[in-house]
């Protein structure tokens, strides 16, 4: 007999939407939801990345399905929530990962509207996918697993220059923990997952090039070096799996020991 000691199927026959799934850390969560089985919705809201996700899960071997949404309206995540349900039958992951970082200025040179597009996307946009997984979780006798994608910048660090991404942040780790037990009730499992910097455009500085930053992880970082959109879809599969079937409203921090 051979055991294929390395291939997990934590989520065979079960159907994933991961919002923000067209680019950087969501389209790792999406890959790593496929490769363990899951059919995987993928939101955003250009569609072209959105295609090369699914064409990448398509050539591995997987089940996806594109679905463009804009997070900050009601409409466009009920409408992802009824395809995911029509298009692969359940909702049973869902991953709140999309989101914008509008940063640099101090808090009284922000533009408004910069103030105004974070709250929408970051926070509201979360409530509205919360509110539409939800009603969609609690009509299926197994529930399901739901993991928003916060930040350390939230609740667990400070940073000159990003206050308002900040409060988003924090907000989406306080969203989290209300709505676990709001809900657990419902057979329904709420977490997030609070990346430190991760490989991605989005933590790097004004100006600062990938080699600029890596220095700044070298000299800054306990680890050393920033995360890979890998590690931080591991913390996520695992809060979304039945390996964390007791772990309800927690914030998972995945940042290199930066707030060790
Ligand atoms: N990178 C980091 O260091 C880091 C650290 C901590 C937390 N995070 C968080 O991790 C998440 C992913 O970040 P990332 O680094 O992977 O950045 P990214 O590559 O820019 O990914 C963000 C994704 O969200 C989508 N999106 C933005 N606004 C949206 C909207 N209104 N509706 C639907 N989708 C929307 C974008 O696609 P469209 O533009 O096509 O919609 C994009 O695919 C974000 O929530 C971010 O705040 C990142």
């Amino acid at each position: 007999m051979t055991t294929a000691l390395n291939h997990r199927t934590r989520f065979t026959d079960r159907t994933a939407l991961v919002t923000g799934a067209g680019s950087g850390i969501g389209r790792a969560i999406a890959l790593a939801l496929a490769a363990e089985g899951a059919n995987v919705v993928v939101a955003g809201r250009r569609r072209d990345p959105l295609d090369e996700t699914v064409t990448l899960i398509e050539g591995a071997g997987g089940k996806a399905l594109a679905v463009t949404a804009d997070v900050s309206l009601a409409t466009d995540v009920q409408a992802a929530v009824a395809a995911t349900v029509d298009h692969f039958g359940s909702l049973d992951v869902a991953v709140n990962n999309a989101g914008v970082f509008r940063g640099g200025a101090p808090v009284a040179d922000l533009p408004e509207e910069d103030w105004h597009s974070q709250l929408a996307i970051n926070v509201t946009g979360v409530f509205l996918a919360l509110q539409a997984q939800v009603r969609q979780m609690r009509t299926q006798p197994a529930g399901g697993a739901i993991v928003n994608i916060a930040s350390t910048f939230g609740v667990h660090t400070r940073h000159p220059g990003a206050a308002a991404y900040a409060a988003t942040k924090a907000a989406v780790s306080v969203l989290t923990r209300g709505a676990a037990l709001d809900h657990i009730g419902d057979g329904i499992r709420i977490n997030a997952v609070s990346p430190g910097a991760v490989e991605t455009p989005m933590s790097l500085r004004p100006g600062e090039s990938e080699a600029d930053r890596a220095d700044r992880a070298r000299a800054t970082l306990p680890l050393g070096r920033i995360s890979t959109t890998q590690e931080v879809a591991a913390a996520v599969l695992y809060l979304a799996s039945d390996d964390a079937t007791s772990v309800v409203g927690t914030d998972l921090v995945v940042d290199s020991g930066g707030t060790a």
